[in-house]
């Protein structure tokens, strides 16, 4: 028997997901309150298998068959017969533990209940069930059905073997799965802050440009993007509450410090590539700064950011957010980072990552750049991550 899944949310990732499930011989049920939303969900999901056709990744039936296992519904009621339910409505605590009840009063005792929450706390959104030890977070990628990672959140509730069951039927999706602990921003979105941070950071120090800055990234990191050619494509509003989120849950670790200058062009309506401006200019015939191609600078800006990712990846393991094998998987395969940052620690050398931190603190005296204990403690027993 095909597996009943029901998706709550027909936006960007309830559609996604859907997709993913019903690709994979599941019989799919959204459900939105907003009856525009279902239309639009469904005419897209259309058009997206449309285009698969035509690249031929897939054929006609195979189309068909996917939406034919899809039924779009404004009605809560059609979840009862689920065997996995996954909530991705609006980021609201309040709004999810409402719908979490609700649906806890309408799926038979046996059925997962899932959120794909980004920033909130799965505990809190299972704060209000009856038998939190079917909750769990199953956090998915955007656009879901292209990104391989995804992040499943057991809470300190959750039945281990419905985690078990909860990974192979993922893994089954073709998905690669890590385990994070219940803390704002998981792994991907907490490691990755510096990326941001940091070149904002540089920026604001007036070491180098936009421009610049994301030319040194990919020419000497080998990053597919650039931090601010990536935040333009975020969007600065989401970029920017998701830094809010780790700094409040992290009680405001320096490291984790939102940007005013990101701030403020949140603020202007410059969000990215949405709005048509951000730290770049995407209006037609715009022409947008070219980087400063100093070898030397690029290497500098390079070292610097990538001083700090490895910091919050050792910071995440310190914090036991995730195992070591996990953080690496999570920033190679969620945002495409070109190495895992442990690795890429041990490959440089943990001692010139503290010297390296050392230097920048003792220069800004901020507390951001405190190396973090176990990476000295390594450094002290000679010691590596591999
Ligand atoms: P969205 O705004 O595109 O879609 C949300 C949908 O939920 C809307 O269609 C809305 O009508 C519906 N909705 C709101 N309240 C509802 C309710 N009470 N009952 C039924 N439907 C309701 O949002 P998006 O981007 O798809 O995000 C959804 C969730 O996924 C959020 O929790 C977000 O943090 C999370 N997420 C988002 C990612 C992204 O890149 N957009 C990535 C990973 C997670």
């Amino acid at each position: 028997m095909s597996l009943l899944v029901s998706v709550i949310g027909a936006g960007a990732m309830g559609s996604g997901i859907a997709q993913v499930a019903a690709s994979n011989d599941s019989a799919v049920t959204i459900v939105d309150s907003s009856p525009q939303a279902l239309e639009n969900s469904q005419s897209k999901l259309k058009s997206i298998l449309n285009r698969l056709v035509e690249k031929r990744k897939i054929n006609k039936e195979e189309s068909q068959h996917i939406i034919s296992n899809i039924n779009w519904s404004s009605e809560m009621n059609e979840i009862s017969n689920s065997n996995l339910v996954i909530e991705a409505i609006v980021e609201n605590m309040e709004i999810k533990q409402i719908l979490f009840s609700q649906m806890e009063s309408l799926v038979s005792d046996d059925c997962i209940l899932a959120t794909n929450t980004s920033s909130l706390s799965v505990a809190g959104i299972a704060s209000v069930c009856n038998n939190p030890s079917r909750i769990m977070g199953i956090h998915f990628f955007n656009p879901a059905p292209l990104m391989k990672l995804v992040e499943v959140i057991p809470t300190n509730e959750t039945d281990g073997d419905l985690l078990k069951e909860v990974k192979s039927i993922l893994e089954g999706w073709g998905k690669t799965v890590v385990t994070a602990k219940d803390t704002p921003g998981f792994i991907v979105n907490r490691v990755a802050r510096p990326f941001y941070g940091e070149a904002l950071k540089i920026y604001e120090e007036g070491i180098a440009d936009f421009a610049t800055v994301d030319w040194a990234m990919k020419k000497f990191g080998g990053f597919r993007m650039g931090p601010f050619e990536l935040m333009d494509y975020i969007g600065n509003d989401v970029n920017y509450s998701a830094t809010k989120a780790v700094y409040d849950g992290t009680n405001h670790d320096p490291r984790y410090k939102p940007s005013a200058t990101q701030k403020k062009l949140m603020d202007e309506g410059l969000l990215g590539r949405k709005s048509g401006k951000g730290y770049f200019d995407y209006s037609e015939n715009a022409v947008n700064p070219e980087p400063q191609k100093n070898e030397e600078l690029g290497r500098k800006i390079f070292k610097r950011i990538l001083a700090m990712l490895i910091n919050a990846a050792v910071d995440a393991l310190n914090e036991s957010i995730a195992t070591r094998d996990d953080i690496d998987t999570a920033m190679k395969t969620g945002v495409n980072y070109p190495k895992g940052l442990l690795k890429w620690a041990d490959e440089i050398g943990l001692n010139s990552q503290v010297a390296q931190l050392k230097e920048l603190h003792s220069k800004f005296e901020d507390d951001r750049y405190i190396a973090n204990p176990l990476l000295i403690k390594k450094v002290e027993e000679n010691g590596t991550f591999y």
